[in-house]
């Protein structure tokens, strides 16, 4: 409990930081679409909190979801953030003697609810520029067997940015049905990539999409987001399901006005991010920090930290300490968790110029920090 105790005041501490520039768990902070927030006032002035929704979600919502995915016949399950929907299919499938197999790096929580139920995790290393550091399916059907009951994978991923080609999910699939195992493909970055399949539209049996309304349109904090699969697999994790109240009516009500603005906002949304990012880039290559993926299909940038001969987290101590939230490598990946900080990108371009013109003084302040508090 010490660590549970000390990580909620991480976060309570940066809540109360006046000002603070949240750029390190991908979220979005552009002001939200009037129609999103007044979806939300009218609920709140109506009064629906004091019901409960419906337990798999607005009817009308689940149907704008499916069709926003080009999911044909599948069916949406509305949870309350994409981790519950990753929760509830881990419950559903993970047991002792299976495996998850995910890349490293890949989203942890999942990771986390499959050990829960007993099953073994198994990461296939993707930090590598030979592989365009991506997955490839001969490196998945290797880490595959018969154990296998699920396959996790983070498109585009988080924190590299890449993502996979429509041929490469196709195999994913195969190998995830060749060994009896369910393919989850964890979309909650998609509308950040240029060109994008979701496992749905090219294999729509045996396999999960999960989405979140925390990213594309700024709800991180309403927690909604949903899984999208064939009717059979719904029913299955209906049934591992401990929200059986269903979710938040509010945040149902602010992500149908998002899906109604969706190409509208979008078109905003990514104007900005793009702009946040070409600025980032340039500050972080002036300043000695490397970018391995230098198009990210996703709201956020790795930058490499070799070059400035400071750790990860000293770095992103300095950071908090003037304001500005970014993350470390090692909350993605034990493996190569020392190479990198991460910072996202979907935030008013105030905040991207404070991170830019901060940057080498957070790397002079790094070099004179000896006890650096946990970070996560
Ligand atoms: C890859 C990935 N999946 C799922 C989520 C969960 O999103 P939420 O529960 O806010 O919808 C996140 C959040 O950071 C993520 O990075």
């Amino acid at each position: 409990m010490a660590d549970a105790r000390t990580r909620n005041r991480y976060f309570d501490d940066l809540f109360s930081t006046p000002d603070l520039a949240w750029m390190g768990q991908n979220t979005n902070h552009v002001p939200a679409h009037p129609a999103v927030a007044e979806a939300m006032i009218r609920s709140v002035e109506a009064g629906e909190f004091n019901a409960y929704a419906p337990p798999m979600g607005f009817e009308a919502l689940r149907s704008a979801i499916v069709a926003d995915l080009g999911a044909g016949s599948a069916e949406a399950l509305v949870t309350e953030g994409g981790v519950n929907a990753l929760a509830m299919i881990c419950k559903a499938r993970a047991k002792p003697g299976t495996t998850l197999v995910t890349t490293d790096p890949t989203w942890k929580w999942p990771c986390l609810f499959a050990e829960q139920a007993g099953a073994e995790v198994v990461q296939i290393p993707i930090y590598d520029p030979a592989t365009s550091f991506k997955l490839t399916p001969e490196a998945l059907r290797a880490a595959v067997d018969e154990r296998c009951a699920i396959i996790y994978i983070v498109d585009p991923n988080n924190p590299l940015g890449i993502r996979y080609e429509r041929e490469e999910i196709t195999a994913f699939a195969e190998i995830a049905r060749s060994v009896g195992a369910l393919m989850i493909h964890d979309c909650t970055y998609r509308d950040f990539a240029d060109g994008h399949t979701p496992v749905l539209q090219v294999a729509p049996e045996g396999t999960v999409v999960s989405l979140s309304f925390s990213k594309w349109l700024g709800l991180a904090g309403m927690r909604i987001g949903t899984l999208v699969a064939e009717p059979k697999l719904v029913d299955e994790f209906s049934a591992a399901s401990t929200s059986v109240l269903g979710a938040s009516v509010v945040a149902q009500r602010a992500a149908m006005a998002g899906l109604s603005v969706k190409p509208e906002w979008m078109q905003e949304v990514r104007r900005l991010d793009r702009a946040n990012k070409a600025m980032i880039v340039t500050a972080a290559e002036t300043a000695g920090l490397s970018v391995p993926v230098p198009v990210s299909h996703g709201n956020f940038l790795v930058l490499e930290t070799a070059g400035t001969g400071v750790s990860p987290e000293a770095i992103v101590e300095a950071a908090r300490r003037e304001g500005v939230m970014i993350r470390q490598g090692r909350y993605h990946t034990a493996a190569f968790g020392d190479r990198f900080i991460k910072v996202s990108t979907s935030v008013p371009g105030a905040w991207a110029e404070r991170f830019c013109e901060g940057l080498p003084r957070y790397i002079e302040t790094a070099r004179t920090l000896n006890d650096i508090p946990a970070l996560f």
